[in-house]
Order: structure tokens, then sequence, then C-alpha cells
């Protein structure tokens, strides 16, 4: 074997090994290695590699100035609707009243789109500014609770909400977690169908020692809950489709959706991601248990900081 094959196997051992996504480019990169061209020592791949970074970083800053500047546009129709359904230019008839009323639907959720992928180039560009503050998690759900009472009403599916009371007040970044539980609520109501029930929680507990099953009396005692890391969990479940185990991991990555009833064509498959990765920021976990025909339930581990 030549120095220079022997090198390019070290080289792609080594970006193999990297903690990457399948939508990354050093991905991209290692796919190419399997054609026919002369491999490129580890040292070129690690340039080509950031070179595809940068592009791609570049890439997203440009389109989420673009998508940014809709913004503006945006606010100016918000104003003319407003001013339309308040009446303030003449009284409507009830068709023109209905289809103002679609439009501002429809305007509600073109913001949401907006408002997701300007917080994954965020994420992307590594420009996500964490805004940690202490302050009381129920509080930071029960608004979340508020916001999607109407569509959830409309729909027909009951929301409940279970506050922890024992939950202290901690440091979390709160429009954050709240754009996670929205995400994760959004969902619920989309493939929940009417008549069905969704359930918000949280609870405190002690981070992450996951026994086998019931303890013994000599683990019982070995373990001091007053000493372990707390953290506080936030549950969504509801009564919908459920999501088969092969999927449970696949649907937090970038744009990965699966066909389902409710499932418009225009959902972009970021929802989860986005929420996956501003778990992270928290240095948090989110997964889901769920079985096709018994509903899911998505789980949200925030980690309580020491004071
Ligand atoms: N509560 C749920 N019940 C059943 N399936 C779900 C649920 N939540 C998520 N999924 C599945 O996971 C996929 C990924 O969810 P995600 O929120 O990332 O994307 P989306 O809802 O399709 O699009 P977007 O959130 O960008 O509008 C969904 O397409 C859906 O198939
Ligand atoms: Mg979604």
């Amino acid at each position: 074997m030549s120095e220079r094959s022997a090198g390019a196997k070290t080289a792609k051992q080594v970006v193999l090994q990297a903690p990457i996504s399948s939508s990354d480019p050093a991905t991209l990169a290692t796919d190419d290695m399997d054609c026919d061209l002369d491999p490129l020592s580890a040292d070129e791949l690690r340039g080509v590699c950031e070179r595809l970074r940068e592009e791609s970083r570049r890439r997203t800053v440009a389109l989420a100035s673009a998508v940014h500047e809709l913004r503006t546009p945006l606010a100016v129709m918000d104003g003319y609707i407003e001013l339309l359904c308040n009446g303030k230019a003449g009284e409507l008839t009830a068709q023109q009243s209905q289809i103002l009323a679609d439009m501002q639907a429809n305007e509600k959720r073109l913001k949401g789109f907006i408002a997701d992928f300007l917080t994954f180039s965020a994420i992307e560009t590594k420009n996500l500014n964490m805004n940690f503050e202490v302050g009381d998690l129920n509080t930071c759900l029960s608004e979340v609770c508020s916001l999607w009472m109407p569509r959830f009403q409309k729909k027909s599916i009951s929301l409940y909400f279970r506050p922890e009371d024992e939950l202290e007040p901690f440091a979390f970044d709160h429009l954050k977690i709240q754009h996670v539980i929205s995400n994760l609520i959004h969902n619920a109501w989309k493939f929940t169908p009417a008549r069905g029930t969704v359930w918000l929680s949280a609870e405190q507990l002690h981070w992450e020692r996951r026994l086998r099953e019931e303890p013994t009396v000599h683990e019982k005692r070995r373990i001091d809950t007053r000493k372990l890391p707390k953290a506080a969990r936030v549950i969504v479940s509801d009564t919908g489709p459920g999501i088969e185990a092969e999927f449970h991991q696949e649907i937090f990555q970038d744009f990965r959706k699966l066909t389902r009833p409710g499932n418009a064509s225009d959902s972009m498959g970021l929802g989860l991601s986005i929420a996956r990765r501003l778990v992270n920021a928290h240095g948090g976990k989110i997964w889901v248990e769920s079985k096709p025909g018994s509903g899911s339930k998505f789980f949200v581990l925030i980690p309580i900081p020491k004071h």
C-alpha cells in the first residue's frame, strides 16, 4: 500500500469517527472518496471539509438574511389586517370577515416558519445566544398552554396542564424552553385526532441515574438523593397515532418528517430538530416513547444548576 493511500485510510477513519450528522459536508466528502478519484491525504481532506463547512455556513447566513427581511412586509400586512378586522376601514360582510380570518391564520403560520428557520440558522451558524434567567418553569409552561388552548378547543382536543408544586425557581432560557414545548404541543395538536387528549406536565427529579428495576435495600441506602443533581422533566403526551420504534431517533434529525395524516405537505420537519438543539444548549436531553396506536410521550429533561 502506498504512503498516500495509507494516509487516506487514516483520514477516512478520522472523519468517520467525528460526531457528524448525515447532512454534514464532511459526510459528503467521505462519500466522494468511494468514487475512482485519487484518494486525499488527511490534511487535504480536512481542508476540503473546512471549506465545505464555511460555504454551507455562508449559504445559511445569506438565506437567513433573506428570510429575516420577510418580517418587515409581514408586519405591515399584519397592521392592515388588524385595521380591517377591527372595522376601522369600514364595516365588513360575513364573507369578508371569513377571508380576513383565513389570511390571519396563514400569516401566523408564515411567522412560525420564519421563527423556526431563523432559530435553525442561528444554531447552524453558532450564533445562538442563550439567555439564562432564574424563573418559574410552571409559569413558563402554563403560558405556552394558554397560547395553544384556543386551537385545541377549535379542533375539539382536550389540553391539560399539570404543574409541579415542588419545583423551585432555577436558571433556564424562558423563550427557548417555550419554543421547545410549543413545538412539541404543535405536533401533538397536529397529529391527535378530534376528541383526543394532550397532557403537559412537569416534575422535579434527580438527574438520570437509571436503575435496572426496583433498587435493592442495599442500593437504596447507597443512593443519597440529596447529593444527586436535580433536573426538571417536562412531558408532552397525546392520544395520537404513535410512532414506530425505528423512527424514535430519526425524527429528531434536520428536515426529517414522516408521512402522517394531518401533516401538511408544507411542514418542514424542523420542529423536533430545533427542540433537540435548544434542549442540548441547556445541557439537557429529549426523547420519545411511543408505540403505533398508543399515542406518543415526549420527554424533556432540563438540568437544574446548583445555586
Ligand atoms: N406527537 C406526534 N405524534 C405522531 N407523530 C409525530 C409526533 N410528533 C412528531 N411526529 C413525527 O415526527 C416527524 C418530525 O416532527 P417535526 O416536528 O420535526 O416535523 P414536522 O412537524 O413534520 O414539521 P415542522 O415541525 O417543521 O412543521 C413528524 O413529521 C411526524 O411524522
Ligand atoms: Mg412539528
